[in-house]
Order: C-alpha cells, then sequence, then structure tokens
C-alpha cells in the first residue's frame, strides 16, 4: 500500500468491481487503449483476476473510498534489462485533476526504492496529450517517436489503424 496526500494505491480487491465498471464501461476511456466498454459481470471476474496477482494496482481516493483509477506495473521481458512498464486508466469523472499524476509519482518513486529496478518506461499515441502530459509531469524524458508503431483498433474491414507512439523513460540515476 502506497500513501499520498490524497490517494491510496494498493492491491485490487474482488470489491472493487462496481467501481472498475464504472469507467471500464465507458467508451472515452478506450480512445488510445485497446478493448471496448466492459459489462458488470466482466468487471467482476476482471477485479477478481487483478485481485489475485500485482501487475495491476487500484488508485483510491482516500476522502471517499472510491476507486478512481488504476495503474499497470509489470517487469518487462527480458528481466535482466531490469525494465518495467508502466499503464494507466482513469476514471473521466476524476481526470485533470492531477491524480493520475500523484499515484504514477508514487508508484515509480516506490518502485525504485523497493525493486530493482534500473528503467521505468512507457508508451504512448502522440495525439494523448494527457497521457504524455503525465509522463512529463512525473519527469519522464521522451526518448523515441516510432512512425507508424502499433494499432489498438481496427477499422470496419478488422484492418489495423496504425498510430505512432512516443516511447519514455525514467531512470533510475
Ligand atoms: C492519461 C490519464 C490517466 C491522465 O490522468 P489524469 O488524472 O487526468 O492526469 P493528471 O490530472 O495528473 O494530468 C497530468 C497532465 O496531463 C494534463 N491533461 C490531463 N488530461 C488532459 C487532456 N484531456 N488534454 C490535455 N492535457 C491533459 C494535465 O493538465 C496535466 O498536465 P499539467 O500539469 O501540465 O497541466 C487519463 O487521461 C486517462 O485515463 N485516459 C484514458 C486512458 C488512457 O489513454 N491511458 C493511457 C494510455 S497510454
Amino acid at each position: 500500500m502506497i500513501e499520498t496526500a490524497r490517494l491510496l494505491v494498493r492491491r485490487f480487491s474482488p470489491e472493487d468491481y462496481t467501481d472498475l465498471f464504472e469507467y471500464l464501461s465507458e467508451p472515452a476511456v478506450y480512445v488510445f487503449e485497446p478493448g471496448k466498454p466492459i459489462s458488470i459481470d466482466e468487471a467482476k471476474a476482471m477485479s477478481l483476476e487483478r485481485s489475485r496477482g500485482s501487475d495491476f494496482l487500484a488508485v483510491e481516493l482516500k476522502d471517499i473510498k472510491k476507486m478512481i483509477g488504476h495503474l499497470y506495473f509489470k517487469q518487462a521481458e527480458p528481466a535482466w534489462l531490469q525494465t518495467w512498464e508502466l499503464g494507466y486508466i482513469f476514471n473521466p469523472k476524476y481526470q485533470r485533476q492531477g491524480y493520475g499524476s500523484e499515484a504514477a509519482a508514487a508508484l515509480t518513486a516506490y518502485g525504485f526504492e523497493h525493486f530493482n529496478i534500473h528503467r521505468i518506461m512507457a508508451r504512448c499515441n502522440p495525439q494523448n496529450t494527457a497521457s504524455w502530459k503525465l509522463l512529463d509531469k512525473v519527469g519522464f524524458k521522451r526518448e523515441g517517436h516510432f512512425r507508424s508503431y502499433g494499432f489498438v483498433h481496427a477499422d470496419e474491414n478488422g484492418a489495423p489503424i496504425w498510430t505512432d507512439a512516443y516511447e519514455y523513460s525514467l531512470l533510475r540515476d
């Protein structure tokens, strides 16, 4: 459990499913993320699965004891590079209030302190201003602009909609 001024970054609990459903059922969160709005049953299964692992962490707003978003934090392969990947999705109702950067700053600091991490990296679509501004704010440096790098959605014929990607990183040093 990591505590900040306004937030708790903690393991998922199976009971988080209603809060998870509230934002993962919103089409707005999938503009730059893979997937599509989920059902309440899918949210239940996802919360349970996440509570059994540690790749996804819940972000709870302390004042109202509500989960308002989550972080993804996982070691990338190969393990000897000591590189971890960061991701995040926040409930649109709670965006643009500094919660995403507050949570990401706390988690990355915790990671460097407690794990043998050399580099934390994150990728985002250059059009996802909220995402790269969050990374800027936390101290990540933009290291690359990859052209037509990947896709998270397909067109009506099933063809990939290729998009560019920025790569950012934060080094232990
Ligand atoms: C990316 C995301 C997690 C940011 O969360 P957040 O809690 O709104 O972030 P913060 O409030 O800490 O804002 C961080 C910076 O981004 C800016 N920002 C946030 N939303 C923005 C938007 N829609 N447009 C432009 N800038 C934005 C903030 O102003 C802030 O910069 P500043 O301090 O220079 O003003 C959130 O927008 C989100 O969940 N998006 C949908 C899922 C997604 O795209 N995830 C990332 C995939 S790579």
